[in-house]
């Protein structure tokens, strides 16, 4: 489903991928772990379309055929189904709940813009689906009681799963979350990993997951990929990583 072959991002002087390569396959969950700057979120902005990288490729297939998506428009990758939380939660903050899920909706609507001024009737039933795929959506992600509040009187966990309804709304195939459990407790991360594996199999999603959580990230991901400094310095299933020499090297030091 994903092919990133040979990338490399440089910004001035500081090499934040180099030479990167992964495969993920469809139905995957996918882990990237690695050190505080290791060139992670750089990876997630590089495929989807955040940056363009200096070098390499980064090929999608969400089925129909493959699309080499290097350097396109963040709005055409997700139309192809590629779509992201963030690290430091983007919500619209003095917006509704609900309207932050409606938002995501609008990648996918159908009507032109003339439609929807004049408000035909196809317009509205298509904005009649919408909410209600909205609403399903804060149900499933068990914010319905909140659907009225400000985003930015949830409290932290809560915002982070508004944002994963509003990715949901957009319908991708591809799901990358930036440290979803980051400020959670033990509890709160064992409920969004649960959380991950439900929506992956109700919505069909393959998921490139960056996690410190070890956790969530050990108890989830069948393929984990390690990065430090911008390089790959190890990939396995969860067992070899644990045992692997660099991978404790990079998070522990070398001593
Ligand atoms: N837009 C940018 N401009 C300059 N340097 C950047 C930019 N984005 C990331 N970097 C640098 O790239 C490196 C990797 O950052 P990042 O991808 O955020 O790491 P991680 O997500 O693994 O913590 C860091 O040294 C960071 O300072
Ligand atoms: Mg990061």
């Amino acid at each position: 489903m994903l092919k990133i072959e040979n990338m490399t991002m440089r910004f001035g002087g500081v090499v934040a991928a180099n030479k990167f390569n992964a495969h993920i396959k469809k139905g995957q969950i996918v882990g990237l772990i690695g050190p505080n700057g290791a060139g992670k979120t750089t990876i997630f902005n590089v495929v989807t379309g955040v940056y363009k990288p200096t070098e390499g490729k980064v090929i999608f297939n969400p089925g129909d055929k493959e699309h080499d998506i290097t350097g396109m428009a963040p709005d055409e990758i997700a139309k192809l189904g590629v779509c992201r939380t963030f690290q430091n939660i983007r919500l619209f903050k003095d917006m509704t709940v609900l309207d932050n899920v409606f938002i995501g909706n609008h990648l996918r609507i159908k009507s032109n813009v003339f439609s929807s001024i004049i408000r035909i009737p196809s317009y509205r039933k298509e904005e009649r689906e919408m909410f209600e795929k909205s609403l399903y959506l804060l149900d499933r992600v068990g914010l319905l009681d909140e659907k009225d509040e400000k985003a930015h009187s949830l409290p932290y966990g809560k915002q982070r799963r508004l944002e994963i309804a509003r990715a949901l709304a957009t319908e991708p195939k591809l799901l990358l979350l930036d440290e979803p459990a980051a400020g959670m407790n033990p509890q709160e991360s064992k409920e969004l990993m649960d959380f991950i594996l439900n929506i992956k199999d109700e919505f069909d999603l393959t998921v490139f997951l960056i996690e410190h959580h070890m956790d969530v990230v050990m108890g989830i991901c069948e393929d984990i990929l390690v990065l430090d400094h911008g390089e790959l310095i190890a990939q396995g299933d969860p067992e070899t990583i644990q045992k692997d020499q660099r991978v404790i090297e990079a998070y522990l030091g070398v001593d």
